[in-house]
């Protein structure tokens, strides 16, 4: 499997791109606006045809990527069949299955942080893209977006947890420079839903942390309900944006931007 882990600096958060080696079909897990240059760059370099732009949520710190890659690659947008986007290709339901080249993503409903929230299993890597419902020693908060804490802890514990306990986890975020983790290492030092807490002690401490309001909630969440496709309003303040794949090449001054943009991926 060909597997990149992809980071947003500004926001810390993950993308992961995924592509079967003999198809060179890929899906891009979270991609960040802001990093679409660099993700249709990767996808070009890599040789990659892209199926799928997924999303584990409706993020609240970032907006994705996911519509504009549409638009350049035409790959399908994939979220959770709860998440509440109004423009997806394929809304996934718990139990579905994404399917790119040989390989596949088996979907697991996991609301808590937010209710259309999924992680998406490869099972045959052993791995599990869990997005913000379990970061590395922590997890998603649940102080809005539909949160829930009890529903959050039993996603964890029923649908994860319950994995085999090598299976890596590649969360949506990490703010300490850890890239992943197992399963076993989360049931053993995730201290705030370890099997040595209940169900109520994680939700007096999901109210006890006070965290700060979002920064880019208020833009993020709208847009991304869109697939981050803001309105025409919007688009037209910020001026015509370069969306096609020569656009991204010529941007970037690549030598080679004519012969990649005349090959079709
Ligand atoms: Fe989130």
């Amino acid at each position: 499997m060909i597997f990149r882990q992809l980071f947003d600096p500004e926001t810390s958060t993950y993308s992961y791109l995924l592509g079967d080696e003999s198809t060179r079909q890929a899906v891009l897990i979270d991609s960040v606006a802001e990093q679409f240059d660099r993700d249709v760059l990767l996808l070009r370099e890599l040789e990659l045809e892209l199926a799928y732009a997924l999303e584990t949520h409706v993020h609240a710190d970032h907006v994705t990527a996911s519509g504009r890659l549409r638009e350049a690659l035409g790959c399908k947008v994939g979220v959770g069949a709860l998440s509440g986007v109004t423009n997806a290709d394929v809304l996934l339901e718990d139990g579905g299955v994404v399917r790119y080249g040989e390989r596949e993503l088996r979907v697991v409903s996991t609301p808590g942080h937010t209710n259309g929230c999924v992680t998406y299993v490869d099972d045959a890597a052993g791995a599990a893209f869990t997005g913000d419902v379990l970061l590395i020693r922590g997890c998603g908060r649940t102080d809005f977006q539909q949160g829930d804490a009890a529903e959050l802890f039993s996603s964890v514990r029923t649908r994860l947890f319950t994995l085999p306990d090598d299976t890596r986890i590649h969360p949506g975020h990490d703010y300490r420079g850890r890239m992943m983790s197992t399963v076993a290492e989360e049931k053993r030092f995730n201290l705030r839903i370890s099997p040595d807490r209940n169900v109520d002690e994680f939700v007096e401490v999901m109210r006890g942390l006070d965290l700060a309001y979002p920064k880019k909630m208020d833009v993020a969440v709208p847009a991304n309900l869109q697939s981050g496709l803001v309105s025409d309003t919007q688009t037209a303040e910020r001026g015509a944006e370069a969306v096609s794949v020569a656009d991204v090449m010529e941007r970037h001054g690549r030598q080679d931007a004519e012969a990649w943009v005349g090959y079709s991926i």
